[in-house]
């Protein structure tokens, strides 16, 4: 009888359970169950929390991890990848399929609109971050949007997205233009500076080198990267080795990393080294747009001088001619030579600096500025502080003039005339005026 009940209490079938009768069996029951879904739902946590991290590293702009998510869940909508082909598509002979990223900012849509305006197909890429006024960066945007360029919003560090964009579009080059921008910020938010310009660049560098064709990359460094050296003019062959903030840090450690991609993978790689670039739709962080705001609005503005009352001065350069330089560079640049993430054969790899070549003090800039604008400007004479920025910029440009064409032809008189034009178009005469 004990014997049947032990072979009773053996299920069946190997496997499969056998319900058991007795109070204390029925207990035991109880508490295993009990104990199961305890544990499943700890499993379940366990999965629900390893999916749904964010997979890039955080932002240090707050909004952006919500709008990330959102976006994510969009990848896969057929009316936005219909949106992107039709952004991408090249509408000239010979014209290339680019992706500029930094769009909504005042170089990239520069760019972007020029190269649409030629017939290029263009998709831009852009995160909208908070570092100055978003209202401007969407009013870029609506201005591209009108002339067939969408941008998408999102991070380079989205690894995912960026894959997605070339899974939908053949790429022919990159016009990577997104950055944290600024000197003095850097003290500030530090590392916004490492997940813009070091990750991002690495997350893109990652995915263009496994795309098939790998594309050419065209992109910003900067003359920061010069920091201390005090032989002038610039030349590309002076060392870049001493930067004086953390921008230029980052921009110089782009420059290895452009260095690292090209002889591993073949990546063909352009580095661009932009001078104090100005004009319409421009930055509201750099000195010639506050100094119109606060000029205009009759607040005192600070005009820097070096060591023992030295002049500071800056190879000020208009972004039409910038982004001649940029097109230029887009337009001799070689193919990539590897395939699959792997390296075929030594590929391009050059460094230009994109400058005016003729520096004007600060103190000339505000003359020009108080002209245009026919109000005298409230002066206060500093120190330069030593948080990063340089007292003296100067351009050599003989090796961008040799291989890419590219001669600047607008003095600062012409340019600020332009853009003060432009900012009193957009802000208004003083009444509605610039954050
Ligand atoms: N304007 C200048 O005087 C100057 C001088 C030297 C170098 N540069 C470089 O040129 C490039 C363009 O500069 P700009 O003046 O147009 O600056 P910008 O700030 O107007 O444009 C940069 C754009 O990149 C976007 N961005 C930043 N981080 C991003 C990220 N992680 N993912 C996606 N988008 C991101 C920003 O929202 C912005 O719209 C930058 O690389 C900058 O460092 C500019």
């Amino acid at each position: 009888m004990s014997q049947m009940k032990h072979i009773d209490n053996i299920p069946s079938t190997p496997g499969k359970f056998k319900m058991e009768k007795s109070p204390y069996n029925r207990w035991r029951l109880h508490f295993s169950l009990a104990k199961l879904t305890f544990w499943s739902f700890v499993f379940l946590g366990v999965i629900f929390m390893f999916f749904f991290r964010s997979p890039s590293p955080p932002s240090p702009h707050s909004s952006d991890l919500s709008r990330r998510s959102l976006r994510t869940s969009s990848y896969d909508d057929p009316a936005w990848e219909k949106r992107i082909k039709a952004s991408a598509k090249v509408r000239s002979r010979n014209g290339m399929s680019v992706l500029v990223t930094g769009a909504a900012g005042f170089v990239g849509t520069h760019v972007s609109s020029a190269l649409k305006r030629r017939g290029d197909g263009i998709v831009g890429l852009d995160n909208f971050n908070d570092y100055y006024d978003q209202s401007l960066k969407r009013a870029r945007q609506a201005l591209l949007e009108r002339s067939g360029v969408y941008i998408v919003e999102g991070d380079i560090n989205d690894v995912a997205l960026l894959k997605k964009l070339f899974d939908t579009v053949q790429f022919t080059h990159v016009m990577h233009l997104a950055a944290q921008a600024g000197v003095r910020y850097a003290m500030e938010n530090p590392s916004s500076y490492v997940h813009s310009n070091i990750a991002g660049l690495v997350s893109l560098l990652e995915v263009c080198k496994s795309a098939n064709p790998q594309p050419a990359i065209v992109w910003a460094s900067s003359s920061s990267v010069y920091g201390l050296n005090s032989k002038v003019p610039f030349s590309e062959k002076d060392r870049t080795d001493q930067p004086a903030s953390l921008y230029a840090a980052t921009k110089k450690a782009g420059e290895e990393i452009a260095h690292t991609y090209n002889h591993i993978y073949g990546l063909s790689l352009t580095g661009l080294r932009f001078f104090t670039v100005y004009g319409p739709w421009g930055r509201p962080d750099m000195a010639y747009f506050f100094f119109t705001r606060d000029i205009l609005k009759g607040k005192s503005i600070q005009i820097f001088e070096g060591a023992n009352h030295g002049t500071v001065a800056r190879d000020f350069t208009y972004i039409d001619d910038i982004v001649k330089g940029c097109l230029a560079s887009l337009d001799t640049a070689e193919k990539s030579t590897g395939s699959g993430g792997k390296k075929k054969g030594p590929a391009q790899l050059r460094v230009f600096n994109l400058g005016n070549t003729s520096p004007v003090p600060v103190s000339e800039l505000v003359n020009i500025l108080e002209r245009l604008l026919k109000v005298k400007a409230k002066k206060t004479i500093m120190k330069l502080p030593r948080n990063g920025d340089v007292p003296y910029t100067h351009a050599n440009i003989s090796s961008a003039q040799r291989e890419l064409g590219y001669k600047p032809t607008t003095d600062l008189q012409t340019g600020l005339k332009k853009f003060v034009r432009w900012y009193l178009s957009y802000y208004g005469n003083g009444k509605k005026s610039a954050q």
